[in-house]
């Protein structure tokens, strides 16, 4: 084995906390060097701290996904010291819709401001690693969607922003995966379910089951699908 196959670079946005922060101690727990994405350079350093006292190998990226430089920075930084990202994990993600908040009365502050995190925050890290995943032949994109951004499960009128923004995502994880085909990279999108972070304080799943899927999918054999949604690492339905 290569050095290379030993030590996986993985970069997790927003992995200060919440989901994102479970999924890279298991990258770690697996393995990686993962780098933890995280708007304030404190927040980051906290968690990356975390996971280096339980004997991982970590490191903290000031990135927000709404800013393309950080974005930029961060990536062509994790290159030069380590030659290439090799899993991504588009976590980071909001939630704004208010109660009352329906399609035939839309807050479209809330939408845009839900799509730029959501969709085009991951899409802009996924412009930014996709070169040198290329590059080497290797790749594991995944995206955080949402049991709600399932057309076929859909069936109240709660929460469009997030709904959107969360299905636009998944059409882009579509997209990708037929894009990148036969080059060696893998792009799915992962419902964690229902979990308890600050974004669903109501919620009881753990997460480290919540983080369960998106891990399985950033660590897929070379057979493993392409362009698929998944929850408990069984296919949902689109
Ligand atoms: N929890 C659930 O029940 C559930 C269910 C389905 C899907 N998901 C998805 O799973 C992902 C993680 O959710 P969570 O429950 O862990 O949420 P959370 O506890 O609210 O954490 C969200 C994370 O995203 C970060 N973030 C938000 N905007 C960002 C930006 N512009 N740039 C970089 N980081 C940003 C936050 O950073 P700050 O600390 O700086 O705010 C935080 O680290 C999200 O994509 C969410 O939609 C969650």
């Amino acid at each position: 084995m290569t050095d290379r196959q030993q030590e996986r670079v993985a970069l997790v946005t927003g992995a200060n906390r919440g989901l994102g922060r479970e999924i890279a101690r298991q990258l770690a727990e697996r393995g990686h060097h993962v780098l933890m994405g995280a708007r304030t350079r404190d927040s980051g350093e906290q968690a990356a701290q975390h996971l280096r006292d339980l004997g991982c190998s970590a490191a903290a990226v000031k990135l927000d996904v709404t800013d393309g430089r950080t974005i930029r920075d961060a990536v062509s930084t994790a290159i030069k010291e380590h030659g290439t990202i090799d899993v991504l994990v588009n976590n980071a993600g909001i939630a704004l819709d208010a109660p009352d908040h329906r399609p035939s009365d839309p807050q479209f502050e809330t939408v845009r401001t839900s799509l730029d995190t959501n969709l085009f925050g991951a899409w802009e890290c996924v412009r930014a690693v996709l070169p040198s995943m290329r590059t080497q032949g290797y790749g594991r994109i995944v995206n955080l969607s949402s049991n709600m951004a399932s057309l076929t499960l859909t069936e109240d009128d709660e929460s469009p922003a997030y709904r959107i923004s969360k299905a636009a995502l998944n059409m882009l994880t579509v997209l990708l995966a037929a894009e990148v085909r036969g080059e060696g990279i893998l792009v799915n999108a992962a419902s964690p379910g229902y979990t308890h972070t600050d974004m669903s304080p109501n919620a009881t799943l753990t997460v480290e089951r919540g983080a369960d899927t998106p891990v399985w999918l950033a660590t897929l054999p070379p057979d493993g699908p392409s362009g698929g949604y998944f929850y408990e690492r069984n296919q949902l339905p689109w």
